[in-house]
């Protein structure tokens, strides 16, 4: 949840010229919000996603509209604090939760987003504006390969160039890659694939191989005559064969926390806590549950067996070496899987290749700030 804007009830237009001299800008956008009887008039930092928070002044001469009563009773003044949350109803389950009050029904607000608001008498007489960004529109496309199908998550500008995404063993898109995407779809028409076995897509038969899953993806590809490709983990990994496979078609690489020469000592950290969860349940359990179906225990047991078997292999030399992308390397310097000098190594072998370590970050990717990790990655990837 991060602070989105500061409402400020303003009682005349005066008050918009004031904070244009005083910002020494103009608004970057003035809207009607008829719902609310109210003009918003927007200052800060362009608007951008992620920006710093922004001031809103509300215009209003109706006098019986929220904005209005509000003028008549305290004046002019700051009126609401907005945070931007990812899950607007998410977040209401929460408030309901606590047993704070709202003030009526999400609705549509200014800028696109939706909206909702608590009770100021309880939340420290401060009234508070939760708004969420909404989506676009994503459209799942099932693509058929041997032995059963993907599912490729598709949104973004239909112009703008495809970026292909790979999340890690035992994650999909929606649990592990849905805070990057939401980001990366404004600059690219996004195909994010689901790995058999995993999330949306068909199960799994017997013991998989690094072929299985190189499969899944080139079948994600096949329509796409180009396209920028990043990876995660074991989607890493098969980002590197798909690179290495297809040549000039992948435009730019990116992968990240990524481990292509195992040891024994690699594969126990990994598959310990898998086989804790077959044996005992726990957190994580229910969230594999959550995210794979009813398979999820087979899944695991299929991936230990997969993992068990990757010390004898290794991607070879031959491949990583024959890889023409421009590929950006990185690796979080608190990974609890993977030592740095992985992702160090890797960057010696790819002949075009950037290093970049993000201080203190674990291993699962849900650990990164969105933002900021998609807007390094996607410069790299857009070149
Ligand atoms: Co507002």
């Amino acid at each position: 949840m991060t602070l989105d804007h500061v409402g400020i009830a303003a009682a005349s237009p005066a008050a918009r010229a004031l904070f244009e001299s005083l910002l020494g800008a103009a608004p970057y956008k003035v809207e009607t919000v008829e719902s609310e009887g109210v003009t918003t008039v927007f200052f800060g930092d362009g608007g951008r996603p992620g920006a710093a928070p922004k001031l809103e002044l509300l215009e209003t001469d109706a006098p019986d509209s929220p904005v209005g009563r509000f003028l008549a009773s305290r004046g002019p003044g700051v009126h609401h604090l907005a945070f931007e949350v990812r899950d607007l109803d998410a977040a209401l389950a929460t408030v309901d939760a606590l047993g704070l009050r709202r003030l009526g029904e999400p609705r549509p607000g200014a800028d696109g987003k939706r909206i909702a608001f608590l009770h100021p008498k309880d939340t420290a007489g401060v009234l508070v504006e939760l708004l969420e960004t909404p989506r676009m529109p994503r459209e799942t496309r099932r693509v058929d390969v041997p032995g059963g199908h993907v599912a490729v998550h598709v949104s973004g500008p239909a112009e703008a160039p495809p970026l292909v995404v790979l999340h890690g063993a035992l994650g999909s898109t929606d649990l592990e890659m849905d805070r990057l995407v939401r980001f990366w779809e404004r600059r690219f028409r996004v195909h994010a694939v689901d790995f058999r076995g995993h999330g949306a897509s068909s199960a799994l038969e017997g013991t998989p191989g690094w072929d299985d899953f190189t499969a899944d993806a080139l079948a994600a590809v096949e329509a796409l005559p180009a396209f920028r490709l990043f990876g995660f983990s074991m989607g890493g990994a098969i980002a590197l064969a798909v690179a290495a496979r297809l040549g000039a078609r992948v435009e730019r690489l990116a992968v990240h926390g990524v481990n292509v020469r195992w040891s024994r000592a690699d594969v126990d950290r990994m598959i310990g806590p898998m086989q804790a969860t077959l044996a005992s349940g726990g957190r994580w359990a229910e969230r594999l549950e959550q995210t794979h179906g009813p398979g999820w225990e087979r899944l695991v047991a299929q991936l230990a067996a997969f993992t068990e078997g990757l010390p004898e292999a290794h991607m070879p030399a031959s491949l990583i070496s024959a890889i023409t992308a421009s590929t950006l390397v990185s690796a979080g310097s608190a990974d609890r899987y993977f030592d740095v000098s992985n992702a160090v190594g890797l960057y010696r072998e790819i002949p075009d290749a950037q290093l970049w370590v993000v201080p203190g970050l674990d291993h699962p990717i849900q650990g990164v700030d969105a933002e900021a990790f998609a807007r390094m990655v996607g410069d790299h990837l857009a070149g």
